[in-house]
């Protein structure tokens, strides 16, 4: 089965072409530039953008997996959360698609779509635990199987994403900030700065990242690292503090849980320091960790055709998708 997956929900347009017996054919991005100027995404722009972007993106997937519309079985789509506009814009495509082609077309969670971006290049195991980082969620899932999800924990405040960017732009350093953070924290020592690590007074599995974010613009403006060397260290402390958090929920989340595998999903599982760590942590329980390629981390289409693929093996008629929906936490479907 061939599955076209396009993805819109925030700034990049994204197409990706999966195959079930031979995985990834194609997985095409434009990244949207236009924001830079504004310091941040504005939505209507982005939804402008992705009406220009959508059209050749997918002739590049397309013409680079030499296929035309007539080898595909359905057409995948980003339903939602995410931003309502571009959902709009990536949904009405998607459907256009479907009805030119005469394609069944499958609506999918962002959140499942990163979370099933792990079984892109390798297949999954289940049950697994799911620790999810990304720009705007930071949730432990119990995956049972493709479809069967639990939601254990998810944050107080901030996503650990959004920690790195905000704390990136505090340090001047841009955006994306997890991999500019991450590239100074390789050369920085880890344990110059004991920036805290946040515990929630119920003992539950939560996150919490906004007392980082503010502990570290206050030590910025109280006491600012000194040279190139003084910046790498304080990168590379403040994200072994985010590691940390991540690491410690995690644990204690897998305890007593009868799972074969972690799976890190979203951008911040590109974050090689954190994947190395969490090795690092479950090796003792004998349990394996496994996170995408960083290209498949972060927002693409592939994942999207890939948990299309995943539903239609399980459920061959899934109802079409109706209305983009901006939030919402992930739902099981069988
Ligand atoms: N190497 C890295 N280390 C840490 N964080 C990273 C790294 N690479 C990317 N990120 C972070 O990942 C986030 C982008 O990930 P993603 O594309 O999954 O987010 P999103 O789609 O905007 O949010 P969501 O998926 O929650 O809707 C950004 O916050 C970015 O800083
Ligand atoms: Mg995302």
């Amino acid at each position: 089965m061939i599955v076209l997956g396009i993805e819109t929900s925030c700034d990049d347009s994204a197409v990706g072409l999966y195959d079930t017996g031979r995985k990834v054919l194609a997985s095409v991005l434009a990244a949207q530039l236009e924001h830079a100027p504004y310091g941040g995404v504005v939505p209507e722009l982005a939804s402008r953008v992705h009406l220009r972007n959508l059209p050749p993106v997918l002739r590049s997937a397309l013409d680079g997996a030499g296929l035309d519309p007539g080898n595909l079985d359905a057409v995948a789509v980003t339903q939602g959360p995410g931003l309502m506009g571009s959902l709009l814009v990536g949904l009405a495509f998607a459907r256009a698609l479907g009805h030119a082609w005469d394609r069944p077309v499958v609506g999918v969670h962002h959140i499942e779509s990163h979370i099933l971006a792990n079984h892109l290049e390798r297949d999954m195991v289940f049950p697994a635990l799911v620790l999810v980082a990304s720009g705007g969620h930071s949730q432990i899932v119990l995956a049972r199987r493709p479809g069967d999800y639990a939601l254990l924990a998810t944050t107080r405040d901030d996503a650990a994403g959004e920690a790195f960017d905000k704390v990136a732009k505090v340090l001047g350093l841009g955006f994306p900030g997890g991999p500019r953070i991450e590239e100074r924290a390789r050369r920085g020592d880890p344990e110059a700065i004991a920036f805290p690590v946040a515990r929630l007074g119920d003992g539950g599995l939560d996150f919490s990242f906004s007392g980082l974010k503010t502990a570290a613009r206050i030590r910025w403006e109280e006491r600012p690292p000194a040279g190139e060397a003084g910046l790498d260290d304080f990168c590379a402390s403040f994200q072994r503090a985010v590691v940390a958090q991540l690491l410690d929920r995690v644990l204690r989340a897998v305890r007593g849980r009868d799972v074969q595998a972690l799976y890190l999903a979203g951008g911040v599982a590109a974050n090689r320091t954190l994947l190395a760590a969490a090795r690092e942590a479950l090796d003792p329980l004998g349990l394996p960790v496994f996170a995408p390629s960083p290209r498949y981390c972060t927002d693409n289409g592939a994942m999207v055709a890939c948990a299309a693929a995943l539903r239609l093996e399980a459920d061959p008629a899934p109802a079409p998708p109706d209305q983009p929906f901006p939030r919402g936490a992930i739902a099981s479907w069988r």
